[in-house]
């Protein structure tokens, strides 16, 4: 069994938000289990295949923010994969918002390996963009976190399609 290293921070059980959280930590909402249709031809997890995780999960993320569910990836900066994962472990994917703009949101996200406990990436950069019905962009008109679902748009589960 490898020994973590030191210099990567411990893994916590908590991950839920509070008012004392770090600006720049992120919120570890999401854990994946690496399957064998998830390996590149290394035998390791594939990237795409992570990419996909962390996209759907910045846009669910963005979409409980912005209070829209037509939430649309815009922009995502340099990605560099420091370590991987093999079949079997456990990954945790974490996103922050780091700035509400005019219709848009950024956000920062990072992985790890639960059973490494080696970060796998970090994301500095996601951007999301709000769109109205006509797949322009809105104006969502917020400017901080919520960590609730009080902007959440709701339906009934009777209405018609
Ligand atoms: C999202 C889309 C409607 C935005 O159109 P647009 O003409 O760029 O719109 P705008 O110039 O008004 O920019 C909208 C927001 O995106 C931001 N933005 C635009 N280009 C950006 C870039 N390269 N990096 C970061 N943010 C960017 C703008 O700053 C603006 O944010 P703000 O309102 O909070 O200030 C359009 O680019 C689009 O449809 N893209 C495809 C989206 C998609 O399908 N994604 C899924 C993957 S294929």
């Amino acid at each position: 069994m490898t020994t973590p290293d030191a210099r990567q921070p411990e893994l916590r059980p908590d991950n839920l938000p509070d008012a004392n959280h770090p600006e720049h930590e992120v919120t570890f909402h999401t854990r994946r289990w690496v399957r064998p249709e998830d390996l590149n031809a290394n035998g390791t997890l594939f990237g795409g295949s992570l990419l996909r995780w962390i996209d759907e999960e910045a846009a669910i993320y963005a979409m409980i923010q912005l209070g829209n569910t037509r939430a649309v990836t815009k922009f995502i900066s340099e990605i560099n994969f420091v370590s991987s994962a093999r079949q079997g472990d456990m990954i945790e994917v974490g996103i922050r918002a780091t700035e509400f703009g005019r219709t848009s949101i950024t956000m920062r996200a990072e992985v790890r390996n639960m059973v490494t406990q080696q970060r796998i990436l970090t994301i500095d950069k996601i951007v999301f963009v709000g769109l109205d019905e006509h797949g322009k962009p809105v104006p969502h008109g917020f400017d901080g976190i919520t960590y609730d679902r009080d902007r959440f748009p709701v339906r009934s589960a009777d209405e018609e399609f």
